[in-house]
Formats: C-alpha cells, structure tokens, sequence
C-alpha cells in the first residue's frame, strides 16, 4: 500500500494512544524511517522528551538556519547533555546563503515579504527537504492553538510538498497541557520564554510578545502574513 493510503487506518490506530505510545506504534510501523524536526520549542520539548526518554528509535533533528538565538543554542546542547543523546543538525548550502546575501543583504529579510521568504527557503525549507529525503513519517511539534491558520491541523495529513506522512502527536494538546507535561517531567526549556517570547524562530525575526497578543504576533512582527515559513505550506493554497 503506499504511504498515502495509510493515514486512515493508522489514524483510527493511534485514537486512543497517549503521547509516547503514539510514537513508537508509528515508529514500529515504519523502522527507520521516522524523525522528528525540533526548533527546541516549548512543543519540542515535549516530544524530545517522550523519544529520548524512552530510547524510541525515531531520529530527532534541527535546522539551524544560523540565525537563531543563543538562548536555543544553549537549550540544545542543555538537552542533549540531560537524554545522553544527539540532535541532528541540518545546516543550509553555503553558496545558498551566499548568494541570497549577496542578492539582498545580510539582513534583506525585513525589506520585502519576497525576500523575507526566499531568506526562510534558503535556511530553512531546503535544508529540510534534505533532512526528510527517504523518509516516509515527519513528526512535528505542531498544536492547534498556536494560531488560526493551524487550528484545522490534524494528527496525521499527507504534505504534498515532502511526498510524506506528516505525524503532528500534539496537535489537540492545550497550552496549559503542554506546560503541565514540561514541568511534570521536569522538561528544558528555553529561558526566553520567562522573558515574554512564546514562538521562538530566528532571533532577528522574532520578538516577546505582549499580553493578549496571539502566541505567534511575535514571529515577522513587521509583516501582515499568515506568519508561516514555508516548512508547513501544504496546508495553504500558496507558498507560504
Ligand atoms: S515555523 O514554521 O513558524 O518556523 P514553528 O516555529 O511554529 O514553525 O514550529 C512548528 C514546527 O515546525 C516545530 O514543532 C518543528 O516541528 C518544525 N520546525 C520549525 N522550525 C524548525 C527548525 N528550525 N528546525 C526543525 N524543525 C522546525
Ligand atoms: Fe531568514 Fe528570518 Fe526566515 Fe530565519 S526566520 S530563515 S532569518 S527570514
């Protein structure tokens, strides 16, 4: 059967499975060929910890844009020392990022949406569509509540764009569920988080946030966007 034609069933699987038992039923499906993509977020955490903790064998990777915070630094190698295990790193082309430089300026990415989104192709969408390259299941770190366009996300879709199951576990998961887990498990996070900031990308394109503004207002606060990189456009009719 190809991947595809897979969802519904899997999906009916997974109904009544916790976090971590919804991992490894996906990962004993598809062996070797299971990652899951953190940006170390508060939602990342919580599926870093369900993997590593108990040892699943689904990789766990980033992409590190080279323009991220050292405060997600620090979380990344925090977490790695805490689960005694790595997260891969996928870094852009050189001569990608050379030539977008080059084209628009180190920090081009605040003159135009256009080249704010060929800055977030460069450093991120392609270096992920090498990271998903054979494989057949992404899992993301995505949640329904982070803002409207994500609130008809769902567990399992198939994303056109990668040709690949994408497995979001913590879709239907609450903010409050998920700090509860964090503080449960006695879960990193990342310190600007105590600083205001609540979606955390790049550091020149994210700012904190103030009270009653939406959790993602701080991600291209400049633009007036559906506020979405290009990683997660398969469920929008244009590139996002
Ligand atoms: S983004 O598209 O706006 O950047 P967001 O930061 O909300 O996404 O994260 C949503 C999910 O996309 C994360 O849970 C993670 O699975 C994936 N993701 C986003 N950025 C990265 C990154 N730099 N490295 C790996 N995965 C990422
Ligand atoms: Fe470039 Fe900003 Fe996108 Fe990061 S978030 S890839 S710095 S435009």
């Amino acid at each position: 059967m190809n991947l595809k034609n897979q969802i519904p069933s899997l999906l009916e699987e997974l109904a009544d499975l916790s976090l971590s038992e919804a991992l490894a039923l996906v990962a004993s499906r598809f062996p070797d060929s299971v990652a899951f993509s953190t940006a170390l977020g508060q939602e990342d955490q919580v599926i870093t910890h369900a993997i590593f903790s108990a040892k699943l064998p689904v990789r766990i990777f980033s992409l590190d844009t080279g323009r991220l915070f050292q405060e997600t630094y620090t979380l990344w190698s925090e977490t790695e020392r805490l689960y005694q295990s790595k997260i891969e790193p996928f870094f852009p082309q050189a001569s990608d990022v050379e030539a977008y430089v080059s084209r628009d300026g180190i920090n081009g990415f605040y003159d135009s949406v256009e080249s704010r989104k060929a800055c977030c192709h460069v450093r991120k969408v392609l270096p992920l569509t090498r990271a998903l390259q054979g494989l057949s299941v992404w899992v993301t770190g995505l949640r329904s509540g982070q803002s409207a366009n994500r609130s008809s996300f769902n567990l399992l879709e198939w994303d056109e764009n990668f040709q690949i199951i994408k497995f979001n576990p913590i879709i239907n998961w609450s903010f409050d569920e998920m700090l509860a887990y964090l503080q449960e498990h006695q879960v990193p996070y990342n310190k600007l988080h105590d600083q205001g900031f609540v979606s955390i990308g790049c550091a020149p394109c994210t700012r904190a946030i103030e009270p009653g503004e939406e959790p993602r207002a701080g991600r291209w606060w400049w633009e007036q966007t559906q506020k979405e990189c290009g990683l997660h456009a398969n469920y929008f009719n244009q590139k996002n």
